[in-house]
């Protein structure tokens, strides 16, 4: 364990990593992903990306029942309203975004990181056919989360 980069984490048994890479630096997403898809379009990606979640080999991070699995979606849609361009829907509701800090609570490292990933590539390969996502656009959206997940990664991942 490297000591510089990991604290003791409050009522966490799984000391908090920080990745070394600091707060990421990425482009924003065009504004015409969210003009064309809209908020219902966006829901709706997410209610498909977190039922593989839920399939996922991270599932047990996410809720189990269906109904606050789909309310989890519904929180990361909102957030994903303002990211590819439209109005601060999260932020209304819930305040600071604070995205690291609100995934504290929960043990992700590099390994649920790339199974997240995975979930998200292949909502992402749907999603101009399914829930209107401008297919130009589609790479742009995938380097803006490859980027960003990286920042919520906070825990050592371990060898095996
Ligand atoms: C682009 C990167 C990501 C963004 C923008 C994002 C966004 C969000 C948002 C907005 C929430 C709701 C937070 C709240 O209000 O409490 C959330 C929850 C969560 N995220 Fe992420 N996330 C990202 C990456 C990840 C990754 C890589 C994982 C790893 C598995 C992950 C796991 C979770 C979990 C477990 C929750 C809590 C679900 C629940 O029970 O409500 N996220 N995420």
């Amino acid at each position: 364990m490297d000591i510089l980069n990991t604290h003791p984490a409050g009522d966490r048994e799984e000391p908090i990593w920080t990745p070394q890479t600091g707060p990421p630096q990425t482009d924003r997403i065009p504004v015409a992903v969210y003009e064309a898809m809209g908020e219902t379009q966006i829901t709706a990606f997410f209610h498909a990306f977190y039922r593989r979640l839920g399939e996922s080999s991270v599932a047990d991070l996410f809720p189990k029942s269906e109904q606050n699995l789909m309310r989890a979606a519904d929180k990361s849609a909102a957030m994903f309203v303002f990211l590819f361009g439209g109005p601060h829907v999260y932020q209304k509701k819930y305040g600071r975004p604070m995205m690291r800090a609100r995934h504290l609570p929960f043990v992700i490292d590099e390994a649920a990181r790339q199974e997240w990933l995975r979930c998200y590539r292949e909502t992402l390969d749907e999603a101009p056919e399914l829930f209107a996502m401008p297919a130009e656009h589609v790479d742009a959206v995938w380097k803006f989360v490859v980027d960003f997940s990286a920042w919520m990664v906070n825990a050592e991942t371990k060898e095996d």
